[in-house]
């Protein structure tokens, strides 16, 4: 079915697919065309008796699409005027984020970047009891210069909620509190820096951030080749990495290429900690959210003498909060301590004391289930949009967890590149794979899709954009 607006005084023609509805068809017209400003803003459009006739459609199905981009925010109905379409602003993406420290200057329209949870659903009633019955509970002292560690009542919450929910073999004593994943990372660099030509094996692809973090501790960054297995923890026990005495892993599911690390990969990193006196670092940013089965376990839980494991709430409540903690080997209470309390003495504690609440009153467990159960709909919403589309050209990958998943770009098809451009032409800001490799010169290319961060309004559009932009670059090859 085709649409031609040019007797409305619209220069328009649309090809309406007769194969997935005639309103949904119109719906997917009409945005499209308001997507790639062929409908500019303020347009206004035929009524829909008008519409109707024209297209040989019920006056039914053009007001329930008009409805729908209403409430979608494309099109606003002016009492006794008619529709027309909104003033919608042209966003231009940023790259892709790591950590994003810019400040409030207007975001992309349709932010699909890893990194960040959906921060509407920060449970603010939760936390603002927490928050009351805790400064309601507090000892005078929480008010006034404390533990390095961080608060008693949150070590003791975390160790008994670490153990059960991600098996983490913890006691209060050997948890430090930090101002996020990203501190407990820069203080155990720092104290692994103290032996000369000590360096910090890191997986490849991985977070940028994070190895710039090691380097300005003055530590030198090794690349861990990652495969279908996770991290290739057999190649620490080779020569190339002798000088290696940490190694940092995403181990429940690997960032950015989600696999989780092999059980073999595991007890061999196990191994090699033993034997080298090495130390593992444990990245679990995101093991809270599998979706298929049970949580992969943590691998401290299996070598708790090997493995400083780091948490932290920038997933699951939100990145403002930068709480974050550690649980450590015996031998390195002493000097992470020390080295935090010359960081910047403690964290914030009233802070603390209110997730404490949130935790032992079970308030946490509950926000987590219902963010699960949300960010599977918004997997399942992904796979569903994407992958009739993508077909045999694009593969949808790392989806069993966490709220990111990737997508190969095969060196025949659309590159980083072309999706970039594409992508920002419509307000879309993606993650790549080119920014997580220690170098990308030759190396696969890769889109990232972080789907926590949009709204659960501008999801579904967020997606629908994103296949718009792959289905004409890979129609076009
Ligand atoms: C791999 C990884 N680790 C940890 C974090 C969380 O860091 P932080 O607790 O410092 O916010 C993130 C957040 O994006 C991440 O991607």
């Amino acid at each position: 079915m085709s649409m031609d607006w040019a007797t409305f005084g619209l220069d328009l023609h649309v090809e309406l697919d007769s194969t997935s509805g005639r309103r949904s068809a119109l719906e997917s017209a009409l945005r499209e065309s308001i997507r790639d400003g062929r409908l500019a803003a303020q347009t206004r459009l035929p009524s829909t008796r008008a519409l109707a006739a024209e297209l040989d459609l019920a006056r039914g199905t053009v007001s329930a699409a008009y409805d729908q981009l209403i409430a979608e925010g494309y099109l606003t109905a002016r009492t006794g005027s008619g529709t027309y379409v909104t003033g919608l602003v042209r966003a231009v993406a940023r790259p892709a984020r790591a950590v994003d420290t810019s400040g409030p200057a207007a975001g992309p329209r349709y932010d699909l970047r890893p990194g960040s949870p959906d921060v509407t659903s920060f449970p603010t009633a939760a936390w603002l009891r927490a928050t009351r019955r805790a400064l309601a509970e507090a000892p005078m002292a929480a008010y006034d210069y404390g533990d390095p560690r961080g608060r008693i009542e949150l070590r003791t919450a975390l160790a008994s909620y670490l153990g059960r929910v991600r098996g983490v073999a913890a006691t209060p004593d050997r948890i430090v509190v930090t101002s996020g994943a990203v501190q407990a990372l820069s203080l155990l660099a720092g104290v692994i820096g103290r032996t000369a030509g000590a360096r910090i094996a890191m997986e490849d692809p991985g977070l940028a951030f994070h190895r710039e973090v090691v380097r300005r501790n003055h530590v030198d960054v090794m690349a861990l080749e990652v495969d279908d297995r996770g991290a290739r923890t057999d190649l620490l026990l080779t020569s190339d990495f002798t000088a290696v005495r940490a190694v940092v892993v995403t181990a429940s599911h690997q960032y950015p290429t989600g696999v989780p690390l092999h059980p073999q990969r595991r007890d061999t990193a196990a191994e090699w900690a033993r034997s080298r006196e090495g130390l593992i670092i444990e990245d679990d940013y995101d093991g809270e959210f599998r979706y298929d089965r049970q949580p992969i376990g943590a691998l401290q839980g299996t070598a708790p003498e090997q493995v400083a494991y780091l948490g932290t709430v920038s997933k699951t409540l939100g990145p403002a909060l930068r709480l974050g903690w550690l649980v450590l080997p015996e031998r390195l209470i002493e000097p992470v301590v020390e080295a935090k309390r010359y960081t910047d003495l403690h964290t914030e504690s009233i802070g603390q004391l209110a997730l404490a609440d949130l935790i032992t009153s079970h308030a946490y467990d509950r926000h987590v289930r219902s963010c699960r159960l949300r960010y599977r709909s918004r997997r399942d919403l992904l796979t569903g949009r994407l992958e009739p589309h993508a077909g045999q050209r694009l593969t949808l990958r790392g989806i069993p967890a966490g709220l990111h998943a990737w997508i190969d770009l095969p060196a025949a098809g659309p590159s980083e590149h072309d999706v970039l451009v594409a992508g920002t032409a419509r307000g879309l800001a993606l993650g790549y794979l080119s920014s997580h490799w220690h170098d990308p010169d030759g190396r696969p290319q890769g889109i990232i899709v972080g789907f926590g961060t949009p709204s659960e309004s501008t999801y579904p559009i967020a997606l629908d954009t994103l296949n718009h932009v792959l289905r004409r670059l890979t129609l076009r090859r």
